[in-house]
């Protein structure tokens, strides 16, 4: 089990998919990382041939030139009750968008309704697999289930008829807290088909965090599974949903999709989905919405210790998610699509639900963990469906590469013809295993840049174009970023900078909710764009490359996770008088979490101590946010103002010079 790629795998790279530009000698085996990012990757004439976009420079431009007419054109390809009067409207301060203004719409009707009166009524939409064993005692096989668009439409409507029922209407909020099941989409287009806004929560988060997402969105209604299964456990979803929901006025009714018959409904407040789902009629008419109302919060970390609920609407998001769906994934009527997200990250919804449906996709869901039975899990999965293209994330690809070669070697990985990956930097080392050992040195590697803010990729190459590992590339057609100084004014080849936007585009976050001026502050940081909160470098080609997060925010396992959130965390603990958190580089996650930790008087380090602490962490965010590392200290550095530096503490535990110090104090 080698951490970096075997020798030669650079040399060895087919014609047709390998690196221009070097000639291959054995000195390659000694590639530095710097030197494999400047290797660019030409695809093959079978990837060009099948590709969406053929020329994308040319495409690049002419969208440029004119962005409205280039969005009002793909936006012509999906359904509107009545169209808009005027593709976009930008007002500067303060920032506020609208995308195809008064036309009416509903992203349902474009991912259910027009399939189903249009030929793919009987094509599969979701097709589920559990985690093996799951759900049947002394099984060893997984679980199946297919879902075909005619029966999703059915199946959303009727769940559309009981929130109605429970006196959910347009404009209400929902939050979900479930597991991996198809019940997960149903329920987020059920909302969007009455004009609800679904927040859904990650079911990794713990009840204290649930439930300040719920309180903050005053949900009138939640629905969550029972239990999941991961690594051959249970895990207890209802459990921190009965803790959430207890005493909160604004929760009506708690819908519990239950997969375990033998779970108990305890309380007046709590229906059984699948029964309240089978009295309702299959037909719902779908609200016919203004394209600018809210889809969704979702909520996400940033430098306060408050989440933020970024807020999504129906006509944008759903003309920005479909088409770089399509050209990103060259996407093709019959493909089967997997994207290993969970729903509870924007990704999930992007690319797991809204995008791929609109698009008519046979779209994948896998229940569990990569290793569980053994690492050859979701290669296995590949070969069973015959996945063709595959959506993943750095963390993913370097916990698989850790197990070997012999994992993916084991299967049958030929039907691939896309795969990408999205959440963090990708590290060269782990871009070529990915290229050698699952593309077969022939399957184009996509890296995604986006966020939850901007709803869609932004930066990305599109199959058909040349790559370099571990860049996302170039902007898309119809987006225009760049890498700039703290004015705004572009920064030179290879030096560092902020990623910025330049100008709106549909898919973008319209505001956060309750807090106009977190919203404001991505567009007046550096005045009149968007700041992305990232720093990264452009080259001569003009390919992108993220460095890591300009803030306080941390990326663990491409999970976004504020240095605040955790530090109340942990100084909520009745030992703990001060705390500052870092992020320090990992070479499986991109980042683990550090403590340091100051210790009220009467309480000394150690071990338990320290594993109260983990708990702590645990019980208020999530095992995701649990510090892998805590040091207990006498002090931290601060300013004058007393806010703690935390790029000194970072600077000290890397080993490196902490940069003019004077600077950061304010
Ligand atoms: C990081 C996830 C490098 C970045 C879709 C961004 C990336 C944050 C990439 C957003 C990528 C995302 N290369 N870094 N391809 N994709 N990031 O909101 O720091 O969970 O700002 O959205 O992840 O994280 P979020």
């Amino acid at each position: 089990m080698s951490e970096t790629p075997s020798s030669g795998e650079v040399n060895n790279a087919t014609q047709n998919a390998g690196p221009t530009g070097t000639s291959a000698t054995s000195s390659d085996e000694q590639l530095s990382s710097l030197q494999k990012q400047e290797e660019s990757y030409v695809p093959s004439a079978e990837v060009k041939a099948r590709a969406h976009v053929a020329d994308f420079d040319a495409l690049y431009e002419k969208s440029i030139a004119d962005p409205q007419a280039f969005w009002a054109e793909q936006a012509q390809g999906l359904e509107w009750f009545s169209p808009w009067h005027e593709v976009m409207q930008w007002q500067a301060a303060p920032p506020q968008v609208k995308w195809f203004l008064n036309a009416q719409f509903n992203i349902t009707v474009n991912a259910l309704d027009r399939h189903v009166k249009h030929g793919r009524r009987n094509k599969v939409a979701l097709l589920w697999v559990g985690e093996p064993g799951g759900g049947q005692d002394g099984a060893t096989t997984a679980p199946e289930r297919a879902l075909t668009y005619g029966q999703l439409l059915r199946r959303v409507n009727q769940c559309a008829n009981v929130l109605k029922g429970l006196g959910v209407q347009q404009g209400d909020r929902v939050t979900l807290y479930m597991g991996l099941t198809p019940e997960l989409p149903i329920a987020m287009l059920a909302c969007a088909r009455i004009g609800a806004i679904h927040s859904v929560v990650y079911g990794g988060f713990s009840a204290p965090a649930l439930r300040s997402r719920i309180e903050d969105s005053q949900s009138k209604v939640v629905i969550c599974t029972d239990i999941g299964y991961r690594r051959g456990k249970r895990i207890n979803l209802k459990g921190a949903v009965d803790e959430a929901v207890e005493g909160l006025e604004s929760v009506e009714k708690v819908l519990v999709y239950r997969r375990d018959p033998a779970t108990t409904l305890n309380s007046d407040l709590e229906i059984d989905f699948e029964t309240a789902l089978d009295a309702e009629s299959a037909e719902c008419e779908p609200a016919r919405l203004d394209s600018e109302t809210p889809l969704f919060f979702l909520y996400t970390s940033g430098t306060t210790g408050k989440p933020k609920g970024v807020v999504h609407v129906h006509g944008g998001y759903a003309v920005g998610t479909s088409y770089t769906h399509k050209i990103c994934f060259d996407y093709h009527e019959d493909d089967i699509y997997w994207c290993t997200a969970d729903p509870g990250w924007i990704t999930g919804h992007s690319y797991v639900v809204y995008g791929p449906l609109i698009n008519g996709a046979t779209v994948l869901l896998a229940e569990g963990a990569l290793d569980f039975p053994d690492a050859g899990r979701w290669w296995s999965v590949i070969e069973k469906y015959g996945v063709n293209i595959f959506y993943s994330t750095p963390t993913a690809i370097r916990a698989l590469m850790r197990f070997g070669e012999e994992y993916p070697a084991k299967y049958d990985l030929s039907s691939l013809k896309v795969m990408g990956t999205v959440g963090e930097p990708i590290n060269p080392e782990a871009w070529l295993w990915y290229h050698k050992n699952i593309g077969h040195e022939k399957t184009p590697i996509v890296d995604t840049w986006w966020q939850t803010e901007t709803g869609q990729f932004m930066i990305a190459t599109v199959p058909s174009y040349p790559t370099k590992p571990g860049s996302p590339g170039k902007p898309l057609p119809g987006i225009e970023a760049d890498v700039a100084d703290k004015e705004g004014h572009p920064v030179e080849p290879g030096k560092g900078g902020f990623l910025v936007i330049k100008k709106p585009w549909p898919a973008m976050m319209r505001t956060i909710y309750k807090d106009p001026e977190r919203y404001e502050k991505y567009w007046n940081t550096i005045p009149g764009l968007y700041s992305a909160g990232d720093v990264a470098t452009k080259d001569e080609e003009g390919y992108i490359r993220v460095m890591g997060r300009a803030d306080d925010v941390m990326n663990v396992s491409g999970y976004r996770i504020g240095t605040a959130e955790v530090e109340s965390a942990l100084v909520s603990h009745a030992a703990v008088a001060e705390a500052a958190v870092i992020g320090k580089p990992d070479p499986v996650k991109g980042e683990n979490i550090k403590a340091f930790v100051i210790l009220r008087q009467g309480n000394e380090p150690s071990e338990q101590l320290m594993t109260s602490l983990k708990q702590q962490v645990r019980e208020e965010l999530g095992p995701i946010a649990i510090p892998g590392e805590i040091e207990f200290v006498g002090s931290l550095p601060k300013t004058r103002s007393g806010k703690i530096m935390r790029r000194v503490l970072k600077a000290k535990e890397l080993g490196v010079e902490p940069g003019d110090i004077s600077t950061l104090e304010d």
